[in-house]
């Protein structure tokens, strides 16, 4: 037999001794036998999609503890959390861990997008992963919001009451919509077993079910993408136990500590018992919606909550399907362009944002200057005009100047509206004060 064959040299996991380990052990069929070397740097996927499991593993663990305290009653569901805090031990850090861990989880799975995004990871054969994993983030922000209500404070009551009141402004379905959410008129008895149901059982089992999915198609894609750049010896197999294992184990027990070390710190918040007839000034939907209550404050509701998130979604679900140039389909955006596109699309969305808000609260007043017109023209339509407008100059600006190429422009308004998003959640989050007025 000659020696130095490739196999010799370098053998791969799968011969008899080691198959028949890995046939009693489930842990090692995680990940294939042999992977690209490229696939193992961190800096190709920075783990976040790992990241987003650890936490998601984490929520159920510490949900489950919850459940066991926790009475979904509006009664009881107050106190329930307030004993649990002082009386059971260890009850007020698993309820820390759960509350900080879903943020986390938001973040990471959001920065897991914009990973999977610039790599190109949207474009054939990962484009249904994309949706797959556009379900995934829905899921994960409606298990969010519907967590948000449990704690049934003054916190949690008004800023669902918000939240679903904002569904008011759907045509036809909307009024139906909200009564089925609230499981009536108003939020009360009935919504909290609805979101109840909703946190601990049926999106919990959604999301498992999309998780397997979503995995199954990295598998099936022939794992993460590659950078366009890789060298040949990064393409070359290596053995996936130990070392992408042991990486993993490392990244998600940092994790792990990090999370811990933040709930020691930092209580999850939670105010006076709800009260329905006192609301507070300002009341505020949850973070992640505060963009669109933001937008509610500079479109009519119709276009704030209907027509713009639409639009974005179907964009963000079309991007895989735009027909890019074959040359386009090999590209991570690795060009020289991709900087540069980055950087002012962004800068655009930092400086333009704040802008308008600030534009449209102490000059604009499209309403008082046009009340001959119906408000869903003078402050839907007119406003919304002027921002497609302002878009179509920006892409203008950036085919004559940057880039003609279809993929680059998807990055360009990608960009300008993740960033736009960002800004507008901040400026509902920190720069709202009463009556929803601008304070600094
Ligand atoms: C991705 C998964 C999950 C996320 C993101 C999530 C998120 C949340 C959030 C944000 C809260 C409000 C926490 C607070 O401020 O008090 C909450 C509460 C709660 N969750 Fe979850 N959760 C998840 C999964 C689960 C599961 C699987 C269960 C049970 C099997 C569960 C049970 C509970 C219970 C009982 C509460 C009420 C207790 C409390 O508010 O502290 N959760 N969840
Ligand atoms: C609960 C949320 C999610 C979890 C737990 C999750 C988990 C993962 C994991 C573990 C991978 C393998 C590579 C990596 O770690 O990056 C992956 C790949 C991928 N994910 Fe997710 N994901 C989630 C949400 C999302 C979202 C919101 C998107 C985008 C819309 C997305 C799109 C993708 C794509 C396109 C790939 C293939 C990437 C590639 O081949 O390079 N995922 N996901």
């Amino acid at each position: 037999m000659t020696a130095n064959t490739e196999a010799d040299i370098n053998p791969p996991f799968g011969n008899n001794k080691n198959r028949k380990r890995r046939l009693k052990n489930i842990i090692l069929n995680i990940h294939p036998e042999r992977i690209p070397k490229a696939a193992i740097k961190f800096t190709n996927t920075w783990g976040l999609g790992g990241m987003a499991l650890v936490l998601f593993i984490l929520q159920i663990f510490t949900g489950i503890l919850l459940r066991f305290q926790y009475e979904p009653s509006t009664p009881k569901a107050f106190q329930s959390i307030v004993f649990m805090q002082d009386h059971i031990v260890f009850g007020q850090i698993v309820r820390n861990i759960h509350h900080w861990s879903g943020m986390f989880m938001i973040i990471a799975s959001f920065l897991h997008l914009l990973r999977a995004f610039l790599s190109g990871a949207f474009l054939p054969p990962r484009q249904w992963n994309w949706i797959i994993g556009i379900c995934l983030f829905l899921g994960l922000i409606f298990i969010n919001f519907t967590g948000y209500l449990l704690p049934w404070d003054q916190l949690s009551y008004w800023a669902v009451t918000v939240s679903t009141s904002m569904l008011d402004y759907v045509p036809l379905i909307g009024e139906w919509l909200k009564t089925m959410i609230r499981g009536g008129p108003d939020v009360g008895e009935a919504t909290l077993r609805n979101f109840y149901t909703f946190h601990t059982a049926v999106l919990p089992v959604t999301l498992v079910i999309l998780m397997v999915v979503h995995f199954w198609k990295v598998r099936k894609a022939g794992g993460v993408k590659l950078s366009g750049n890789s060298k040949p010896e990064d393409i070359q197999l290596i053995n996936s136990y130990p070392s992408l294992f042991l990486r993993e184990g490392v990244a998600a027990l940092v994790l792990l500590a990090f999370i811990l070390l933040f709930s020691l710190l930092f209580d999850a918040p939670l105010l006076d018992k709800a009260n329905p007839a006192f609301s507070p000034n300002p009341a505020k939907s949850p973070w992640y919606f505060q963009g669109i209550q933001e937008l509610i404050l500079h479109f009519h509701p119709f276009f704030a909550v209907v027509v713009i998130p639409l639009l974005l979604l179907t964009g963000v679900v079309y991007i895989p399907f735009l027909k890019y140039r074959m040359v386009e389909n090999k590209s991570d955006f690795t060009e020289n362009s991709f900087i540069k596109i980055i950087l002012w699309s962004s800068l655009t969305g930092l400086i333009v944002t704040p802008l308008l808000v600030i534009l449209d609260e102490y000059v604009l007043h499209f309403q008082e200057r046009l009340t001959l017109l119906h408000p869903l023209v003078s402050e839907g339509l007119i406003p919304f005009a002027v921002l497609a407008l302002l878009t179509w100059s920006f892409v203008f600006l950036i085919k004559k100047k940057l880039s003609n190429r279809k993929i680059d422009l998807v990055l360009a308004l990608f960009t300008l509206f993740t960033i736009s998003y960002l800004i507008l959640m901040l400026i509902g989050t920190f720069y709202r004060g009463e009556g929803m007025k601008l304070v600094f």
